[in-house]
């Protein structure tokens, strides 16, 4: 048998703190607002999305004690590229000195998801590729609405990667996996080229509980494991009562909760591997733990993976 494990991990956040007080003071809004509805208290604005992955690539690439030009597929998800043409990943590429394939995945916040899938999925493949430089990197503070009480306070930008290495004799790193999408559902949340992002909060809201339930139940069969045997819920990083009303429903306990929302804000494609490796930093996860990813996002997307850390 032959399989993945991430060997390292690494983050990226501007270093601009934009608290609630500040909304507090330029729109109509509070903090009590805020944090009672979305979990937030203070978030993170600036730098670019090459930047940024290329910040949480290097620390990555740095924790596996390897060179940069030993990954040789790099994935980056994100929604906000630097710009429209070359991919962003060419410029990660280039800059963090990598060898072999890069591209771009764009699913929106389920982006992540998609990516650790994919990479694994290329990594097993008997391809070629060996070792994969897996990066979600977004700045949705440059396509938000600073004036939209309903987006401002929700949105922000960073970055979180890891590194995930192919082995002959290791178990597989992705026991389940569920991607999908209802493309009926684009005029919910959505960002015309050049334009703001447009959002029917309450509707995200329903379809994204609905959607993460039902795929997390679908990867729990597919697995044959139970709830009980999930050491960790690493869920999109959007609103706490999202996470709170989709673990409610699988039964998930909070200290099996990997939350970091309350200081990042909704990072789209870097919120599930900060939280991920937030948990890691704090010693939160042993080998063998088997760990749920769950993401949703505009489109609408949906992903699910059941991964086992340091497998
Ligand atoms: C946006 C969201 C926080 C709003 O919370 P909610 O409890 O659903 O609130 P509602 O949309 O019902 O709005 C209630 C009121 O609060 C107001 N409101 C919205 N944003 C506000 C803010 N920042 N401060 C104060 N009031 C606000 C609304 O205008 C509305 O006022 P009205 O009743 O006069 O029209 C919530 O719907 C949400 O998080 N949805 C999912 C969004 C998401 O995750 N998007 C990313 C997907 S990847």
């Amino acid at each position: 048998m032959s399989g993945s494990s991430i060997t390292g991990w690494g983050s990226a956040l501007p270093e601009k703190v934009v608290t609630n007080a500040d909304f507090e003071s330029r729109l109509d809004t509070s903090d009590s607002w805020i944090v009672e509805r979305t979990g937030i208290r203070e978030r993170r604005f600036g730098g670019t999305t090459s930047g940024l992955a290329v910040d949480a690539g290097a620390a990555a690439i740095e924790r596996a004690g390897l060179e940069p030009s030993a990954i040789d597929l790099l994935v980056l998800s994100t929604t906000t590229p630097d710009m429209t043409v070359p991919a962003t990943s060419s410029t990660v590429h280039a800059q963090l000195g990598c060898s072999g394939a890069a591209f771009d995945l764009n699913a929106a916040c389920a982006g992540y998801v998609y990516a650790v899938v994919a990479a694994d999925a290329m990594l097993s493949a008997g391809i070629g590729f060996t070792k994969a430089l897996v990066i979600g990197s977004d700045t949705l503070s440059a396509i938000t609405d600073m004036e939209d009480r309903g987006t401002a306070v929700l949105f922000a930008d960073g970055a979180g990667a890891v590194v995930l290495e192919h082995r002959e004799e290791a178990s597989p790193l992705v026991l389940a996996s569920d991607l999908g999408l209802d493309g009926s559902l684009l005029s919910i949340l959505y960002a015309e080229h050049g334009g703001y992002m447009k959002m029917e909060g309450r509707e995200v809201f329903r379809r994204a509980v609905r959607a993460c339930v039902d795929s997390a139940f679908k990867v729990l069969r597919q697995a044959g494991l139970t709830v009980e045997e999930i050491a960790l819920f690493v869920p999109h990083q959007a609103n706490l009562r999202i996470v709170e009303a989709v673990a409610q429903r699988l039964s998930i306990p909070p200290e099996r909760w990997a939350i970091v929302l309350d200081t990042t804000g909704n990072t789209s494609s870097a919120s599930i591997p900060l939280a991920l490796i937030d948990a890691v930093e704090h010693d939160r996860l042993s080998s063998g733990d088997i760990v749920l990813l769950s993401g949703f996002g505009a489109g609408m997307t949906w992903g699910s993976a059941l991964v086992r850390w340091g497998a």
